[in-house]
């Protein structure tokens, strides 16, 4: 739309100044980028009903190789952001996250309502070639779109699984002779310690050896989904 308004501006100029239309080439036409940030609650990179739109998010803008900053904006209280005034080339964003949360890239961006950005908050490199026809992807490209989750906790998230399923053996309150067996899970320093093993066991097949909880059920893919976020997101408290 701004785009529009420059040409037929530009136009105007020119034609004040004595020159008609088809006396010199048309102005440069730009190319878009845009254009939304979205806490993607359900983390599966996709923005589904109901998950709202992150506003103030960095949106930075670089050359093709990601080296040269260009340009830096923030999303709107839409989680919107757009860069409309592009001359042909190649560029890359990065989605700088929001404190407290990750990216929640899946490895499938492209549709409009995917995440692009890596778990750095970095995009895939994107041509805007301005000689195609507006509806063209090259020329108006808005479908380059970050989704954001809070980052997973051990207070908030891994903790009540682990309490609920694996206190019962694996804590102070579990008998001396166990405890000296094993570790307790139930408070952060002790998980964090052994986060990976805790990752490994509870991912066990339903009655594999030392898959955990020991002699009882495997968790729910939620719960495991849950550990393995805790365990990529960096073990946070
Ligand atoms: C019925 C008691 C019991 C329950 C419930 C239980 N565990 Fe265990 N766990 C054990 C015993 C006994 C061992 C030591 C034997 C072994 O390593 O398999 C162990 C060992 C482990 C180890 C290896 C420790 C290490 O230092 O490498 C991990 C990790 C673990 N459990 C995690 C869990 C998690 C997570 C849960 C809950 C989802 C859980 N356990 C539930 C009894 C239990």
């Amino acid at each position: 739309m701004k785009t529009l308004t420059l040409l037929s501006a530009a136009t105007a100029l020119l034609l004040l100044n004595g020159c008609s239309t088809t006396d010199v080439a048309p102005p440069a036409q730009y190319g878009t980028i845009g254009d939304k940030v979205w806490n993607d609650a359900n983390a599966n990179g996709q923005q589904d009903a109901g998950e709202a739109p992150i506003a103030g998010v960095k949106v930075v803008l670089y050359d093709g190789a990601g080296s040269l900053k260009l340009d830096s904006t923030t999303t709107s209280s839409a989680g919107a952001y757009l860069y409309d005034k592009l001359i042909a080339g190649n560029y890359k964003l990065r989605f700088v996250a929001p404190a407290g949360m990750v990216s929640t890239l899946t490895g499938t961006g492209s549709g409009l309502t995917n995440s692009d950005a890596d778990k750095l908050g970095w995009t895939r490199t994107v041509t805007i070639d301005v000689s195609k026809n507006l509806t063209d992807t090259l020329h108006v490209n808005t479908a380059l779109d970050a989704g954001f989750r809070p980052q997973t906790s051990y207070a908030k998230d891994v903790n009540p699984i682990l309490v609920a399923n694996c206190a019962f053996c694996h804590s102070e309150t579990s008998g001396a002779a166990f405890a000296a067996r094993v570790k307790h899970v139930n408070n952060y320093a002790n998980a964090k310690g052994i986060g990976a093993a805790i990752l490994d066991r509870v991912s066990r097949a339903q009655g594999a050896a030392g898959m955990m909880p020991r002699n009882g059920t495997r968790l729910s893919e939620d719960k495991i989904a849950v550990i393995r976020r805790w365990v990529e997101d960096g073990l946070g408290e």
